[in-house]
């Protein structure tokens, strides 16, 4: 049964090894042998008016979001906004002439994002949901929906859904952005890049054993640790944070790598674990130089970097994809740290303290 743990000891690693089978699923159902997406034509009839794209969501899935901005003005050029959902709900950001709302939330019941749905659909706007549950609220109020085929996430961290999120989110760029005669779209072969994100999943996955001892020799010991990255590896050192501070109840936080030196850097201290994620061509000599600096004030350095940047000395190298689309591979050893870290320290992952599955009040 879907919903059956069957041998592991908790949800949360069952669906971390699932993911490579999500991703291959994303890839047959929307994509065709050919390569061309299979996306809903008269969504993207839609979305080629808008003259800009407001993501919403909360917690894991405003992750999702930052990076789906970065995916969506690659491939499309429209201007992206993320918000959290909490906050749009009642600052009422200044819109454009012709927005276009999409929703990310895995269980389609978060209050703060319904909230803003709600609005929208008072002004008609048009919308997309992007969510893992068929017929929840956000699902059945949007004018689109596109599903994660994710199955049931029991574990309160999520973690297939981010990263189902970002595929979906990957190739609806990809769709619009050929609507749009978009050359960088054209050339983006999303079916054959998910077939090697399912594989490079599958290796990292492979490495658990290595992962665990990490976790338990710098993890389990520390009170704060921080993850660092710049562009689209700053908004997957947010997710990875988030991942420790839930289950594992380590002060974790993911920051710009070139924004430590402005403050925080001050936290840092003999044996602080600093985690770089390095998986971009044009700033991986600035990450490895901002890391350099951590530890010549006394922090114990790691990294999470792309095969074809890694250097000697690298802690966990990650299979080798499309610039745009690391996250899906760079997140996963940092699902295993917060695991790990947590099972290490006797908690129970899947049901960490004060924390509920879906947020249903604002
Ligand atoms: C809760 C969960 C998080 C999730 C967030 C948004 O806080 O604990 O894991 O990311 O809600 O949920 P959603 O279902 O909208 O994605």
């Amino acid at each position: 049964q879907e919903t059956d743990k069957g041998t592991y000891p908790y949800y949360m690693l069952k669906e971390i090894d699932e993911q490579p089978n999500v991703m291959r699923k994303l890839a047959s159902l929307y994509t065709q042998e050919s390569g061309r997406p299979n996306v809903n034509q008269a969504l993207i009839n839609t979305m080629k008016q808008a003259d800009r794209i407001y993501i919403v969501g909360a917690g894991t899935s405003y992750h999702a979001g930052l990076v789906g901005k970065k995916l969506f003005e690659k491939l499309t050029h429209v201007p992206t906004e993320v918000h959290v959902a909490s906050e749009f709900a009642y600052e009422n950001p200044l819109l454009s002439d012709n927005p276009f709302f999409i929703f990310l939330s895995q269980s389609g019941e978060t209050a703060d994002s319904r909230e803003v749905l709600v609005n929208v659909n008072a002004h008609d706007y048009k919308s997309l949901t992007i969510t893992n549950v068929e017929n929840s609220t956000l699902f059945r109020e949007a004018t689109y929906t596109m599903l994660l085929h994710a199955g049931p996430e029991i574990s309160v961290a999520s973690t297939k859904a981010y990263t189902a999120q970002i595929g979906v989110e990957a190739i609806l760029a990809k769709a619009l952005g050929e609507a749009k005669q978009q050359v960088i779209a054209e050339e983006f072969d999303i079916r054959q890049q998910l077939g090697l994100v399912a594989t490079g999943m599958q290796a990292i996955i492979d490495e658990k054993e290595m992962i665990e001892d990490l976790a338990k020799k710098y993890f389990v010991p520390t009170s704060k640790a921080f993850y660092i990255g710049r562009g689209i590896d700053q908004t997957v050192s947010l997710e990875s944070a988030l991942k420790l501070k839930e289950i594992s109840y380590v002060q974790a936080e993911g920051f710009a790598s070139g924004e430590l030196k402005h403050g925080t850097i001050a936290l840092i201290e003999d044996g602080t674990p600093v985690v770089g994620i390095i998986t971009q061509k044009r700033t991986a000599n600035l990450t490895r130089s901002n890391l350099q600096e951590t530890m010549s004030r006394g922090a114990k350095t790691f990294t999470i970097v792309r095969n074809g940047l890694a250097q000697e000395g690298d802690t966990i190298i990650i299979p080798d994809v499309d610039e745009m689309i690391t996250p899906l591979l760079s997140v996963v050893p940092a699902q295993l740290i917060a695991y790990y870290t947590s099972l290490n320290k006797g908690l129970d992952v899947d049901r960490p303290r004060n924390l509920a599955k879906s947020v249903t009040v604002e």
